[in-house]
């Protein structure tokens, strides 16, 4: 998997655009501002490929890049900005509801503020995820930021506000510092032929 190879290809504004050409969809949601665009970009060793800050609630669209022809990474648009008019906040809200009705994601990345307890929006992120039946991984970004010492007890706050079940993983990560880059390719681009050399 040469996650070197990555290509953008749709910004989908609406379900119609959706890709549906049977490739796994691995889909990045979370908060705005969270770092769910940096995140790809560590991942595929960009500086800004997908696009990172400028303007909050702005990256309203349903973003696709292709990476390897193997498989899509899915930048979804962030929630939870408050300066969103209630007209963009509806759109987004039937934007991802198709989304996430429309079976297409194999696998989720739910991104978090390693800082905080997750948001009453974080928590109806999970269940929409859960709703799916599609396995998630957790990515608890800015990591950074966080003190040592209040590390363990944020983890153990982020799984219990989300009802992780044991099984989920939840990974301590920051685009920022590079902290569990290669955890995430593990878990993500890990795939039958790699699998069948270890
Ligand atoms: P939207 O597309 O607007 O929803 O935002 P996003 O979730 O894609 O966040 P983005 O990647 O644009 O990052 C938002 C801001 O957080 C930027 O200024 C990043 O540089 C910063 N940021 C992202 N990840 C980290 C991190 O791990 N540590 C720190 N300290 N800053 C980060
Ligand atoms: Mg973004």
């Amino acid at each position: 998997m040469n996650y070197n190879n990555a290509t953008f290809c749709i910004g989908a504004m609406k379900p119609g655009d959706f890709v549906r050409d049977g490739l796994p969809q691995l889909a990045f949601a979370g908060r705005s501002n969270v770092g769910k665009s940096s995140v790809i970009n560590c991942l595929l060793n960009r500086k800004n490929f997908a696009r990172v800050g400028s303007a909050p609630g702005k990256t309203s669209q349903v973003n696709y890049f292709l990476i390897d022809s193997r498989l899509y990474l899915v930048d979804l648009p962030g929630y939870g900005y408050a300066k969103v008019s209630k007209a963009e906040r509806e759109r987004w809200g039937r934007l991802m509801e198709a989304y996430f009705a429309s079976g297409l994601i194999s696998t989720g990345v739910h991104i978090i503020d390693a800082r905080h307890k997750p948001t009453a929006d974080d928590v109806t992120m999970m269940n929409w995820f859960q709703s799916t039946g599609c396995p998630v991984i957790v990515v608890a970004n800015k990591l950074d930021k966080c003190k040592k010492s209040e590390i363990e007890g944020n983890l153990q706050r982020i799984r219990e506000t989300l009802s992780l079940s044991e099984e989920t993983i939840l990974l301590p990560f920051s685009a920022e510092k590079r902290i569990g880059v290669e955890e995430l390719r593990r878990l993500l681009f890990r795939d039958e032929q790699d699998e069948q050399k270890i």
